[in-house]
């Protein structure tokens, strides 16, 4: 088995929109834990930080407004090749294009407001959540239903 932690944000869209909890309940249903969580708002280093491979992109400026636009809700999730999992589990960029099932499929039309980001690698994954979390407030705990999972 090949434990991985992956970094994930819900949108400033999905709070305004008060989707947190049905976001949320879709990734805990999957099996997946969640180890670290805040409800935050992102300053414009860090989305200039998170978003650095998308600078120049016709997108990029308006992606940074919007991101920064209200709160966000940043977590770290763990499990099983999280990274891949998850990635999958989110469905295409454009949420027109989402397979239904997927997050994005079933929550968005959007090619920007698409619900959620999650990292799309274990490189990144790492360098994401040390934007927003210090290594103490990832935690590592037992959950009652670890042994089922796997
Ligand atoms: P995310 O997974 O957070 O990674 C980069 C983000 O840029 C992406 O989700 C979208 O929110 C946004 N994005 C990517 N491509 C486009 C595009 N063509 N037009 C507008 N926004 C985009």
């Amino acid at each position: 088995m090949g434990l991985e932690k992956t970094f994930v944000m819900l949108k400033p869209s999905t709070v305004a929109r008060a989707m947190i909890g049905k976001v949320i309940c879709r990734i805990e249903d999957k099996g997946l834990k969640i180890v670290a969580m805040k409800l935050t708002c992102i300053a414009k280093e860090e989305a200039a930080e998170l978003y650095a491979v998308h600078k120049g992109k016709p997108f990029y400026d308006a992606l940074v407004q919007f991101i920064t636009s209200g709160p966000i809700v940043a977590m770290v999730i763990e499990g099983d090749e999280a990274v891949k999992v998850m990635r999958k589990f989110i469905g295409a960029t454009n949420s027109k294009e989402a397979e239904a099932g997927t997050i994005r499929g079933d929550f968005a039309l959007s090619n920007q407001k698409n619900v959620i980001h999650a990292s799309d690698s274990v490189e990144n994954a790492k360098m994401e959540m040390e934007i927003f979390f210090a290594p103490e407030e990832i935690l590592s705990y037992k959950r009652a239903d670890d042994n089922w999972i796997y």
